[in-house]
């Protein structure tokens, strides 16, 4: 059952959210002045203007080190299950994720945190499981990044299900599993209902689409472009429908340069990922990344430098506010049902987006003006 109250349900047929806001640089890996402070001050500003703007949601990353170079990307980052509360605690409409690495939290305290929250949200929180790829972030907790993949999804699938166990019965329960062996387990008070809260994988293995088919409300995947992307769509949802019967939406993530012309968003673009990319940060960004994810495709790595400097790798969505609303449109007629966004400065930016873009997306009848939106 779908909760009402979650704006990931509501009726906008192309949501849209704000992913890595949390961190130092965001998804920008650049030296610019500007680039982005993940203070508290910031992401509190930035959540209340998406609230009003009708932004579906934030996405943070769950990053325990940052990526060295000068600017060390991502090293400082706001721990996402207390700042999805205390987002949630401000804010009136918007659904807030809290990214969470199945290995470093006990299912049972997850549990109890994520019921908290969604409490205290009246139903807006959601719940982005990560089932492990940074080898350095596992060796700083002193765990072992299971070599082999297969384990590590069945390792999330086993700390899931005891969650949502927890979370579906009211009587004290034992628990005897590969990884986990608990007595008289229960969680009170459960998740306000009705359902439970939306539930997103962003992995692009074969472990990681299948565990989404089989648990998830949202699959996150990285696309290359949307031609490749619709044939990737529709392969997900026709596993999902296949093997368990179950409707998955798929969505992507992108990084925004929104400017009145083409030529000033090509320009701070070079200006941000190229002149001044963190060079160093970029490498091991990219070096992480193609050891021990599989969200890229190896032989792209390369070619994909630059679009890592400007956004994490992800697809960049750069132009005057017709082209990166045809971007948009172009991304959803491929199936997506979403997408989130990044800007290197999310404050100084999003207005600009939401003035221009937001009203060419209504325009297409892929969204609603925020104002009619369900308060
Ligand atoms: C939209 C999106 C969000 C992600 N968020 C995180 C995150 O916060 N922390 C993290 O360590 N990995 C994150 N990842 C990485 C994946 O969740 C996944 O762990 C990684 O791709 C390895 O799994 P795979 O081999 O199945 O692709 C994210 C990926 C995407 C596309």
């Amino acid at each position: 059952m779908h909760r009402p109250l979650n704006a990931m349900f509501n009726q906008n047929a192309f949501k849209l959210g704000l992913f890595s806001p949390n961190c130092s640089g965001g998804m920008a890996v650049t030296t610019v002045p500007e680039r982005w402070d993940a203070s508290w001050a910031n992401n509190l500003q930035l959540a209340q203007l998406a609230d009003r703007e009708g932004i579906e949601f934030l996405l943070p990353i769950a990053r325990w080190t940052g990526y060295g170079g000068e600017t060390d990307f991502q090293g400082d980052s706001l721990e996402t299950v207390t700042w999805a509360a205390g987002l949630l605690a401000h804010t009136r409409r918007l659904s807030v994720f809290a990214t969470a690495h199945a290995s470093f939290m006990h299912p049972l305290l997850a549990a109890k945190q994520f019921a908290t929250i969604d409490q205290l949200s009246g139903g807006r929180f959601g719940l982005n499981i990560v089932c492990g790829w940074n080898q350095p972030e596992y060796a700083m907790f002193g765990l072992n990044l299971p070599g082999d993949h297969a384990t590590r999804y069945r390792y999330g699938q086993e700390w899931w299900e005891v969650i949502k166990k927890s979370w579906e019965t009211t009587a004290p329960f034992d628990w005897d599993g590969e990884f986990f062996q608990l007595r008289g387990a229960r969680c009170s008070p459960q998740p306000i209902g009705p359902g439970l809260p939306p539930l997103m994988n962003a992995g692009s293995s074969q472990e990681g689409r299948e565990f989404a088919a089989r648990n998830c409300d949202f699959l996150f995947t990285v696309m290359i472009n949307p031609e490749q992307g619709r044939d990737e769509v529709a392969r997900i949802k026709a596993l999902a429908k296949a093997q368990f019967e179950r409707e998955l939406a798929v969505f992507t993530t992108t990084y925004v340069v929104c400017r009145p012309t083409q030529r000033e968003a090509e320009e701070y673009h070079q200006h941000y990922a190229v002149a001044c990319a963190d060079t160093a940060a970029v490498e091991r960004l990219m070096q992480l990344q193609g050891m021990y994810a599989q969200s890229f495709p190896q032989d792209m790595i390369d070619a994909l430098r630059v679009q890592f400097a400007g956004g994490h790798g992800v697809y960049p969505l750069i132009g005057d506010p017709d082209h990166v609303a045809n971007e948009l449109a172009r991304i959803h007629a491929a199936g997506y049902a979403g997408a989130t966004l990044a800007f290197v400065n999310y404050l100084e930016e999003l207005p600009y987006f939401a003035a221009e873009v937001l009203p060419r997306l209504e325009a297409r009848g892929l969204r609603m003006p925020a104002a009619a939106l369900p308060e």
